[in-house]
């Protein structure tokens, strides 16, 4: 068959970085392509060379066989492409059908409202959104369901081509598997879908094939059934993994974090748990469980947070971050743009902005021990020493992640790093890194607590886990008896006969 969309020899630069080296790259009618590669390989920029965010510097890119400058996204859209952003696009105080149809460039002055209502009724059936309002707004919709609207919307520009960057990174479970649904739809349908993404169990249980980048370049296209895990992941790193989770911690220690009746108006309830030295635990729950808030309370972000928490010891008073400073606790956030990173400083300054206080004899900064330092710390999370220079706006999402939690990095004994979705984005030999560096962390003495959609994570990583619906915690499960089955039918609330509770 022919290709529905082609790049050949493309080239992208950046400065001094090569982020496209002579990519070339077809996509068929009908089939659903991942596209795979480490953080900073080069997936976004290929994805924003096809919708018109990135011109190529050299090489060209063909549809239906022709060859096409695509200069802008509206240039991509009337080729048939569809960009569907995670920076969703929705006007919430528009009515479901207004959002259809907005930024179509084809809705006459006087349109002919009922054939405008069917086509929209149409996408939204398509897309499994068939149960909504056309005149309901969208205000009400929650992320996922505002995902499918998008792609809704692009069904009635005609789109044939639909590219999703990281489509399933802020989801829960249950949205991810509605997206899939209808992504396995358009491909029934005739169209093509590529997606980006970090979870290789998306790549297995969605995708006819998968591409992968490396560094760069393109290594190898192959359909799913027959390429294995392991493989695929060594196209990724150019390199075997081994093992991708540390071996677990069983001893208990002293209780280092101690928490009684936590709670959070509106997200989590009476949480009560204590963490021993040394163990890694895990608040399991979907998007609105209550644990990423329980998490951001601990870390002295939330003002509302009431509950006694102390500390080896001795209390720490909730809604104040100094004061959860002052007893160790240091907290890694999921959201890098907002609580992360300063992403127009540097990425050196990014890595020791902490610990100002330790770079210089009477508060003055020293550039040379600065840089030593910064050096140090990218070592300890795999960062490149040659982009401690870049600013922190330029490095791929991983790559961010990794200053983020490089920065936090403790060289305390003692004390408690907090995590929310420690490894959101991130590609799978940065991931084994992360994971690494947490079990180092409690292997000094901290205990670790964080909170993880990814199932397979929290499975992986947890010497205990908490499982959380509606800010209510469900159960509490401890090493062999942590299994992903259980899991998720707590988190996802679904009957569970026979189940036992911790
Ligand atoms: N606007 C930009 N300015 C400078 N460098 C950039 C820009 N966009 C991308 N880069 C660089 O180009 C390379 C490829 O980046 P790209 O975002 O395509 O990676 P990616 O494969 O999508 O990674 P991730 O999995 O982390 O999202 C990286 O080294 C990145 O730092
Ligand atoms: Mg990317």
């Amino acid at each position: 068959m022919a290709p529905i969309l082609e790049a050949r020899g493309v080239t992208k630069r950046f400065g001094s970085i090569e982020a496209l080296r002579g990519v070339s790259f077809d996509l068929q009618p009908a089939e659903i392509r991942a596209l795979c590669g480490e953080n900073g390989a080069g997936k976004s920029t290929l994805v924003k060379i096809f919708t018109g965010m990135h011109e190529p510097d050299g090489g060209c890119v063909l549809v239906d066989g022709r060859e096409h400058r695509i200069r802008n996204p509206q240039e991509s859209q009337a080729l048939g492409i569809a960009y569907v952003s995670q920076e969703l696009s929705i006007a919430p105080y528009l009515s479901i059908l207004d959002n259809v149809w907005l930024g179509h460039r084809a809705v006459p002055f006087l349109h002919r409202r009922r054939s405008l209502r069917r086509a929209a009724q149409d996408a939204l059936d398509l897309v499994g959104l068939g149960y909504l309002s056309l005149d309901a707004r969208a205000a009400a919709l929650s992320l996922g369901e505002r995902q499918l609207l998008e792609i809704a919307r692009m069904l009635v520009r005609d789109a044939r081509v639909f590219m999703l960057d990281e489509p399933t990174a802020t989801l829960s479970d249950g949205e991810i598997s509605r997206v899939f649904a209808t992504l396995r739809r358009l491909r029934d349908n005739g169209r093509t879908v590529l997606f980006i993404t970090h979870r290789l169990g998306e790549v297995f249980e969605t995708c006819n094939s998968v591409t992968v980048l490396r560094n760069g370049a393109d290594v190898g296209t192959h359909p799913v059934s027959s390429i294995g895990r392991d493989e695929l992941i060594e196209q990724m790193l150019g390199r075997p993994l081994g093992e991708m989770y540390p071996a677990g911690h069983h001893g208990g220690g002293e209780t280092v974090l101690s928490v009684r009746n936590l709670t959070v108006p509106g997200s989590v309830e009476r949480l009560s748990f204590e963490l021993p030295r040394g163990r890694i635990m895990c608040l399991a729950g979907q998007i609105g469980s209550g644990a990423a808030e329980a998490v951001r309370a601990l870390a002295g972000l939330v003002y509302q947070a009431r509950g006694r928490v102390t500390v080896n010891g001795k209390p720490m008073p909730l809604g104040s971050v100094p004061q959860a400073l002052a007893r160790n606790v240091r907290y890694v956030s999921d959201d890098r743009a907002v609580e992360g990173l300063f992403l127009d400083l540097p990425v050196d300054e990014n890595l020791v902005a902490t610990r100002l206080e330790t770079l210089g004899p009477a508060g003055l900064l020293s550039r040379r021990r600065l840089r030593a330092r910064a050096r140090e710390l990218a070592a300890g999370v795999g960062i490149d020493a040659l982009r401690l220079a870049s600013l922190a706006r330029q490095l791929s999402g991983g790559n961010q992640q990794k200053i983020a939690i490089g920065r936090s990095l403790l060289t305390e004994r003692e004390g408690v790093l907090l995590m929310i979705e420690p490894t959101r984005g991130v590609d799978v030999g940065a991931r084994a890194d992360i994971y690494a560096l947490m079990r180092q962390c409690c292997d000094r003495g901290l205990a670790v607590l964080m909170s993880s959609s990814d199932i397979e994570e929290v499975v992986g990583m947890s010497d205990i886990v908490i499982t959380l619906y509606r800010g209510l915690q469900i159960a509490r499960y401890e090493n062999a008896d942590i299994a992903r089955s259980k899991i998720l039918s707590d988190i996802l609330h679904q009957s569970k006969p026979g189940r036992q509770t911790a």
